[in-house]
């Protein structure tokens, strides 16, 4: 009988594995599901390059899921900072607090899927990855390696629930998590999007893609709606060598991180212009950043107040900037103010 998919893939993967800080040798036993669930939270919507340092630095401090749960949320979201989508540490949170009271993690796709934050996707990795169960794991990656594989020409994101079934159809019952990630691999370092590697391809022989001669125009994609702008103003305090930073409320746009005070433009869609007090105010610029709804122009103003009175907030000194856990949007803000 001629080898399966999965048998040439899983060949490959055993020569071709990327080592990365989460992973087992191909083969070999499963790693720490903790180590697995944490990297496979973060690489959503985040690669594998912005992830490494994340990890190794979570890793580290906090080595298992008992030292994640028993951590103050705080500090976790600092150390999330940069990684951007933060109700996923919001929910990773929940999740380490949820696991360590129940004693470990569960080891099947369904009671995995009952935990905070744990989606399908997730869900299928952890189960697959740490506990070696057989299930359907599809990412982008793999999405896009299927849909060429299998010549599926009708456009994403219609089309998820036929690439869904084709991978069902190829992934093993044996060594299903080195199955996906070899997938993940093939994707992104052979099956790339623009320029796919066929050649090197150890899936070219039963590739329809390929055998119809332009593989690179699949997956097909209906165009994305352009995202609406939004403005803002956020606001630069300073005195002496500290700044004034606050910590922004709830569940909602980067809840629960600490940030620069600003006018409410998540609230009420554009922002009302409201200083949070009166007095000079002096324009360093603007600071762009796309969100996954909307792109928001914030623009960074220096505001000097003598009535100003600190309330729900701290002076942080600037010399430690870094360390306050700012995300992205307002670590651009300040570069921008401390430059200005
Ligand atoms: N992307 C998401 N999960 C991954 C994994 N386990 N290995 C490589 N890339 C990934
Ligand atoms: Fe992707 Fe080319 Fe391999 Fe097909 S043959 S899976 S298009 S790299």
């Amino acid at each position: 009988m001629a080898a399966t998919v999965s048998d040439i893939l899983l060949d490959w993967y055993d020569d071709h594995a990327r080592e990365l800080p989460w992973r087992a040798r191909p083969g070999a036993s499963p790693p720490d599901p903790y180590r697995v669930w944490l990297s496979e939270v973060m690489l959503q919507q985040t690669t594998v390059t912005a992830v490494k340092p994340y990890f190794t630095a979570f890793t580290q401090r906090w080595p298992t899921v008992d030292a994640l749960a028993a951590a103050d949320e705080a500090d976790i979201m600092a150390a999330w900072a940069g990684l951007g989508y933060y109700s996923r540490a919001r929910n990773l949170v929940k999740c380490a607090r949820a696991v360590a009271d129940r004693g470990g993690f569960p080891d099947t796709e369904e009671a995995l899927r009952e935990l905070p934050g744990l989606g399908a996707y997730t869900s299928a990795a952890v189960a697959a990855i740490a506990f070696g169960r057989k299930a359907v794991v599809v990412d982008a990656n793999v999405e896009r390696v299927v849909a060429r594989l299998f010549a599926i020409e009708e456009p994403l994101p219609a089309v998820r629930k036929a690439i869904r079934e084709a991978t069902a159809s190829i992934t093993p019952a044996q060594r299903a998590g080195d199955f996906a990630q070899a997938m993940m691999d093939l994707g992104a370092t052979i099956c790339t999007g623009r320029e796919p590697k066929c050649l090197l391809c150890p899936l070219s022989g039963a590739c329809a893609a390929r055998r119809s001669g332009d593989p690179a125009r699949l997956p097909k994609k209906v165009p994305k709606k352009a995202k609406p702008v939004r403005q803002g103003q956020a606001f630069w305090i300073q005195r002496d060598t500290d700044v004034w930073l606050v910590r922004r409320e709830g569940t909602g746009m980067l809840g629960g991180m600490r940030a620069l005070p600003d006018d409410g433009w998540n609230a009420a869609g554009d922002g009302h212009g409201i200083p949070p007090a009166d007095g000079n105010i002096q324009s360093l610029g603007l600071v762009r950043h796309t969100f996954s709804h909307f792109s928001l122009e914030l623009a960074v103003v220096r505001l000097e107040s003598a009535g100003f009175e600190p309330d729900g907030g701290e002076w942080w000194p600037l010399e430690t900037l870094d360390e306050a856990g700012l995300p992205t949007l307002f670590a651009k803000a300040a570069r921008l103010a401390l430059a200005g």
